[in-house]
């Protein structure tokens, strides 16, 4: 089995002492082995992440990317560019949350993949339903709408979250059938439309917790999971990480 990769996505949380506190918690841990783990921490803060990262395998990760590449004139913008400069490896591209408070599109996130891609940024494009359109029974055609971008990319590494809407911070998770069929889905949807290698990496995120961690990450076609409340204890994504660990 591939190795699986865990993010942590801080949101709007932590303060200078509590991130080098978690960062340092995490560091001193046995999770810098196996398997892949990033910490997406707020951008005010990414200096400081790196250089706590330093000599860690732990990779840092933006929780957003400009859709401008050009400096210039973008007051408040950060640019990919920036984002390799202070040693990001990752950048999330459309979390929910972006797209419902910011009302990021298609049109700008494509353009944020493209730039994350061009300045060595591995952009993980978040997508999912909310529980309307779960309920509809839309949920894949909405999930593919927002894939659609990726068929516009000429190549490029990329990662996939499905995030569904209705289980972010809410304690409700999909079921391990739901999140099969959908895994599946999305892997097909992107070797039938995109120029995606067989080897896209699909993460599952949505109240992931130390306690359902080894049962979600053990699903055919999920590579890893994008954390949002655990990852803010240092002993809840320690052990999410080591449940992954397991199953490499
Ligand atoms: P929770 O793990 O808090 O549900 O958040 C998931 C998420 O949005 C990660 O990006």
């Amino acid at each position: 089995m591939a190795d699986k990769l865990i993010i942590g996505n801080w949101k709007m949380n932590t303060r200078r002492d509590s991130g080098k506190a978690l960062i340092d918690a995490l560091s001193a841990s046995d999770i810098t082995n196996q398997p892949w783990v990033g910490v997406a921490v707020p951008t005010v803060y990414l200096a400081q992440a790196a250089e706590c990262l330093k000599g860690s395998r732990i990779a840092l990760s933006s929780q957003d990317v400009s859709r401008f590449d050009k400096d210039g004139a973008f007051t408040g913008e950060v640019s990919a560019a920036m984002l390799k400069d202070a040693g990001c490896a990752y950048a999330l591209v459309g979390h929910s949350e972006r797209r419902q408070y910011f009302a990021e599109g298609n049109d700008a996130l494509l353009s944020k993949m493209r730039h994350a891609i061009a300045a060595g940024v591995t952009p993980v494009l978040c997508v999912g339903e909310t529980l309307e359109e779960r309920e509809a029974g839309r949920y894949l055609d909405v999930v593919f709408s927002q894939l659609a971008i990726l068929s516009e990319l000429t190549a490029g590494d990329y990662v996939i979250a499905y995030e569904p809407v209705w289980a972010i911070g809410t304690g409700k998770v999909a079921s391990l059938e739901q999140i099969a069929e959908i895994h599946s889905a999305i892997k097909n949807w992107c070797l039938q439309n995109a120029k995606a290698s067989d080897k896209i990496r699909v993460l599952y995120g949505g109240s992931v917790k130390a306690e359902n961690a080894e049962s979600i990450l053990a699903t055919e076609n999920v590579d890893g999971a994008l954390v949002g409340g655990a990852s803010l204890d240092a002993d809840s994504f320690r052990m999410i990480c080591q449940a992954a660990g397991k199953l490499i």
